[in-house]
C-alpha cells in the first residue's frame, strides 16, 4: 500500500481568535482532497477552541509537550492532558524548540517516547542549518538527530511522521529545491532500512518543510520520497489549501 500524503501546518506563536476563525474557515470551504491526511499544529492556547471548530477530518496538533505525564514543570503540558482535551498529535523537535531553547537529541528522544506511550502521534523534525550543509554534513546531522529516536519510537513507527526540515529553507523563503529534499529523502529512506527495518523505511511517510509555498508544493510533491509537507508561514494563509492538494 502506497504512503498516505500528510500535510501539516504549523502556526508556531501567530494567530488570534479572529484570524484562527478565518484560517478553519478557510479550511472548511476547501475543497480538500480527501486522500490527503490534515494535521494543523496549533499554539497550545487555542488547542481546545480549535478543536472544537475544525471538522473532524482534521487533525489538531500541540507544537510541544514535556517527557512526564504531570507534576512541578511550570509553563508545561503534558502528552495526558493534550490528550484529555482531545489532541492526538504532537509536533516535537522543531529546529526552533533545538536551537532558540536548547532542545538536543536526547531531550527530544525522551519527549517523543513518552508521548508515544502515551498514544500521541509524533511529527518529529530533523534537519540541518546552513553551515553544517556548506560543511557536508547533511546526512551525518539527519543520520544522527533520527538514531536518536530510533529507541524512542521503538515499535510504534505507525505513528511517527518524520520531518525533514533543512532549517536554512525555514521561514527564509529559500526552498530546497526538489532535487535536494528528494535526495534527503532517499537517503535518510536507504538509512532507516539498514538501521530500523526495510518495512519501516518504505512505510513511514517522510514530510519536507522550508517554505514550502502553493507556487513550490506541486515539484516537491512530485518526488517520490517526499510524502508530504510540514508548512510554517503559508499555512496561515488561504494557500494552505493548494498545498494541501498539492497532489492534484
Ligand atoms: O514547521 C514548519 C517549518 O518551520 C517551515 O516553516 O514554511 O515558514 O518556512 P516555513
Amino acid at each position: 500500500m502506497g504512503r498516505k500524503f500528510v500535510v501539516g501546518g504549523n502556526w508556531k506563536m501567530n494567530g488570534d481568535k479572529n484570524q484562527i476563525n478565518e484560517i478553519v474557515n478557510n479550511l472548511k470551504k476547501g475543497p480538500l482532497d480527501e486522500n490527503v491526511e490534515v494535521i494543523i499544529g496549533v499554539p497550545a492556547v487555542y488547542l481546545a477552541y480549535v478543536k472544537s471548530i475544525v471538522p473532524d477530518s482534521i487533525a489538531v496538533a500541540a507544537q510541544n509537550c514535556w517527557k512526564v505525564p504531570k507534576g512541578a514543570f511550570t509553563g508545561e503540558i503534558s502528552p495526558a492532558m493534550l490528550k484529555d482535551v482531545g489532541i492526538n498529535w504532537v509536533i516535537l523537535g522543531h529546529s526552533e524548540r533545538r536551537s532558540i531553547f536548547g532542545e538536543k537529541d536526547e531531550l527530544v528522544a525522551e519527549k517523543v517516547a513518552h508521548a508515544l506511550e502515551s498514544g500521541l502521534k509524533v511529527i518529529a523534525c530533523i534537519g540541518e542549518t546552513l553551515e553544517e550543509r556548506e560543511a557536508g554534513k547533511t546526512e551525518e546531522v539527519v543520520f544522527r538527530q533520527t538514531k536518536a529516536l530510533l529507541p524512542a519510537i521503538g515499535d510504534k513507527w505507525a505513528n511517527v511522521v518524520l520531518a525533514y526540515e533543512p532549517v536554512w529553507a525555514i521561514g527564509t523563503g529559500k526552498t530546497a529545491s526538489p532535487q535536494q529534499a528528494q535526495e534527503v529523502h532517499s537517503s535518510l529512506r536507504n538509512w532507516l532500512s539498514t538501521n530500523a527495518s526495510p518495512d519501516v523505511a518504505n512505510a513511514v511517510r517522510i514530510q519536507y518543510g522550508g517554505s514550502v509555498t502553493a507556487a513550490n508544493c506541486k515539484e516537491l510533491a512530485a518526488c517520490s520520497d517526499i510524502d508530504g509537507f510540514l508548512v510554517g508561514g503559508a499555512s496561515l494563509k488561504p494557500e494552505f489549501v493548494d498545498i494541501i492538494n498539492a497532489t492534484n
